[in-house]
């Protein structure tokens, strides 16, 4: 594969990830983006993106000279494979905002030579790749199935595992033609060392990918009413499921995933309302991608009351406390600030009249500040000085050295469990420093 030019239209999280990935393993990259400064970023060996690995993975590809990039998209023609990462947002209604893929693909198609294969990775309504990728290849004066192969090959890692997933996680490829699926599976067999699913077209790959992430949400949303359900009767919700969960049903066991204070990031919180609208659009009304995405952006409100009624259990005002939030990104082990649920979580804090200090070790300051209009603090000491709660919310790798006996915090104070899922044995020393321990379920 060493000598395979690959050429990734878009350089975001994903498209960062995979570039840096294929040329980790031999391959020439050449990267292009409309955005110069994650062009000039990259070609300096820096990622903005907090992803573990993936700095050091840039930095290297970049000093062997096996990853370049660009804004100029003719620097694609030279490349044999073509991927294709842009952002695809939807819009209130659901519907695709296809303005990057629309304004990638034109361009794009303006520089195709023949015999190139292009892989769709973007995230797509079922017929994208048909019926708007196609044509604005086309557009370029190339006929696909002719002159270049496309197909869809879904882009499938999670954040904060993304590096370790890209090289493990089955690649599902759907061609426009069976050529383009045979030349996408062979490329990404070849390229990852990874399992290749094939379909028969590029809409069944692209259902394939919006079905992982609408049962994801809605596990997830089963999970979160379950910890809802738990609560009523003081059962703590991770033992319920580690039970539920050692029942042999299909080829696997029930498989609920883990309750939360919600669901963000760019995909989960859109994915399922492209499906939902694609099926509106041809008149079948789905009611589980909305139920799903429901649940889960109820959820911030719900911990928000949660919290406030732990504070109040206790004989302590919401109004004036000062709340500590450790881990404001939408995940942990992630910077990504993307549809985070800690952000409608602090603003209903900071409506009940708390005052929130934020500290997230993985984020910068400027862009903690836009997103929820404060300066974080700078130490997790600052943050959590005389604080009656400290909640943590995304419970990151430099989290799981906090002393919590250290902690210059309010006696009695309150440690809300949004994401950390502290076994027993740390509950218990919580309580036994003196501290009250609240989770989500539990
Ligand atoms: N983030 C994830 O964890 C994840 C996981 C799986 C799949 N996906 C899917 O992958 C796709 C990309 O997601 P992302 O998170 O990397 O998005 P992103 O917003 O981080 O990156 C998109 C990039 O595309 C660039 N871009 C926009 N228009 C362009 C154009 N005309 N030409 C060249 N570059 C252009 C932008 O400047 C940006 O750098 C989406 O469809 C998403 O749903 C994302």
């Amino acid at each position: 594969m060493s000598e395979v030019t690959v050429g990734v239209l878009g350089l975001g999280y994903v498209g960062q990830c995979v570039a840096a990935t294929l040329a980790d393993r031999g391959m020439r990259v050449r990267a292009v983006d409309i955005d110069e400064q994650v062009v000039a970023e990259l070609n300096e060996g820096y990622s903005r993106f907090a992803e573990t690995a993936l700095l050091d993975r840039v930095a290297r590809s970049v000093q062997s000279g096996r990853l370049t990039a660009s804004v100029r998209a003719e620097d694609l023609t030279d490349t044999d494979v073509v991927l294709i990462a842009v952002g695809t947002p939807v819009r209130p209604d659901g519907t695709l905002d296809d303005t990057q893929l629309r304004g990638a693909c034109t361009t794009l198609g303006q520089h195709l030579r023949p015999g190139q294969l292009v892989l769709l990775k973007s995230t797509v309504p079922p017929g994208t790749t048909r019926r708007l990728v196609r044509p604005l290849l086309e557009a370029g004066g190339l006929t696909a199935g002719t002159d270049f192969d496309l197909a869809m090959t879904p882009e499938r890692l999670a954040e904060g595992n993304a590096l370790a997933d890209l090289e493990s996680i089955p690649m599902i490829v759907g061609g426009l033609t069976p050529r383009a699926t045979r030349a996408a599976a062979t490329f990404w067999h070849d390229a990852l060392g990874v399992q290749v699913i094939e379909q028969d077209s590029p809409e069944a790959a692209e259902i394939a990918k919006l079905a992982d992430n609408w049962w994801i949400d809605l596990n997830i949303a089963l999970a979160n009413e379950l910890a809802r359900f738990c609560a009523l009767y003081e059962v703590d919700v991770l033992d319920v499921i580690s039970a539920a969960n050692t029942l042999a049903k299909g080829g696997g066991t029930v498989n609920i995933l883990l309750p939360s204070i919600g669901v963000g990031g760019s995909c989960l919180t859109k994915d399922p309302w492209m499906v939902h609208r694609s099926a509106a659009d041809h008149g079948l009304e789905l009611r589980t991608p909305a139920v799903g995405r429901q649940v889960n952006a109820e959820m911030p409100g719900w911990t928000a009351r949660l919290l406030i009624d732990e504070l109040a259990a206790a004989g302590r005002q919401v109004a004036g406390a000062r709340i500590a939030v450790l881990g404001l990104a939408f995940k942990n082990d992630t910077g990504d600030l993307r549809s985070t649920p800690v952000q409608p979580l602090v603003a209903e804090l900071q409506r009940a009249g708390a005052e929130v200090s934020l500290y997230d070790p993985l984020i910068d300051e400027a862009r903690i500040k836009e997103t929820f209009g404060v300066r974080p603090a700078s130490s997790l000491t600052e943050a959590v000085q005389d604080a009656v709660c400290v909640a943590v919310l995304a419970y990151h790798r430099p989290f799981r050295d906090i002393d919590f006996a250290a902690l210059p915090v309010a006696p009695s104070c309150l440690v809300l469990d949004g994401r950390a899922y502290f076994p027993k044995e740390t509950v218990v020393r919580l309580r036994e420093l003196g501290y009250r321990y609240r989770g989500v379920g539990r």
